[in-house]
């Protein structure tokens, strides 16, 4: 009839209960930290299109995200919510890696040398550094266009003429495409690795994940790039 296969390997037959326990508390935390990020990058992404109708409703709806809800509520309600949602989602999201690589290390101090591991290992390597240059990319982002200290256009100019501005600066362009590729890779891995943590798998399935982690990406960062795709091409300007 049933038959239910566990999959446990010496390393994993020997983790302590506790410290068991916490790891998948992390890698919880992990996925759903991840999972509110991503809930805000697809609404961002939705958000950036209003570029294509034109300089007055982009700012309008710039203008939107900050007086929305009022007089109810104060001033920037909606922005002050994700914000401290992100911030909240990027701490957690870093603090759970971090652990979850050092405890790795030190169940495992030496390294794996079979062929599989040293795929499995590289996407590792790959997510923290990726992890760590997007986080710095949405510093720079956030001076770009949020504040203007880091636009060409500078702090009095509008949100339509900031983002205008910044895509006609081949550098800015370029520091924008290539966090977003690396941004795509790093929601393709995290997707596919957060399936894995909520149960177990096998072949056919593992097939139909990574083809939906990888279309899910490749959409959402089309979304992105179009729009410094429509300034370069002079679609937008
Ligand atoms: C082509 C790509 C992107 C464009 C054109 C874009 C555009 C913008 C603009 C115009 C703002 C300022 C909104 C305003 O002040 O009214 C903004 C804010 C922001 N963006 Fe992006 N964005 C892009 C990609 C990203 C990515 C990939 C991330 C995250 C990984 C991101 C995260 C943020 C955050 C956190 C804010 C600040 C929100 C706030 O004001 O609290 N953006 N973006």
């Amino acid at each position: 009839m049933f038959r239910v296969v566990t999959v446990t390997d010496q390393v994993q037959r020997r983790t302590p209960k506790q410290a068991k326990t916490s790891s998948v508390f992390k890698k919880i935390v992990m996925a759903v930290s991840g999972i509110l990020m991503l809930l805000f990058l697809i609404a961002h992404m939705i958000g950036n299109l209003h570029v294509f109708q034109g300089a007055q409703s982009f700012n309008h709806y710039s203008e939107w995200l900050r007086t929305v809800g009022e007089p109810a509520l104060p001033p920037r309600t909606l922005l002050t919510v994700i914000e401290i949602g992100l911030v909240v989602s990027v701490v957690a999201h870093m603090w759970a890696a971090i652990s979850l690589w050092r405890q790795a290390k030190r169940a495992r101090p030496q390294s794996y040398v079979t062929k599989k591991s040293v795929a499995q290992s590289y996407a590792s390597r790959t997510m923290r550094w990726g992890g760590v240059i997007i986080a710095l990319f949405i510093v720079y982002h956030i001076l770009d266009l949020t504040f203007g200290v880091a636009n060409p256009d500078g702090t009095d100019s509008t949100p339509y003429d900031r983002l205008v501005a910044s895509f006609q600066n081949p550098a800015a362009t370029i520091v924008y495409v290539v966090a977003l590729i690396l941004l795509g890779m790093h929601l393709r891995h995290g997707i596919w690795s957060a399936t894995q943590t909520l149960g177990q798998s096998n072949r056919r399935r593992e097939r139909t994940v990574n083809a939906f982690a990888i279309a899910f990406a490749t959409l959402l960062i089309a979304g992105y790039l179009v729009v410094p795709a429509a300034v370069v091409f002079g679609l937008v300007d």
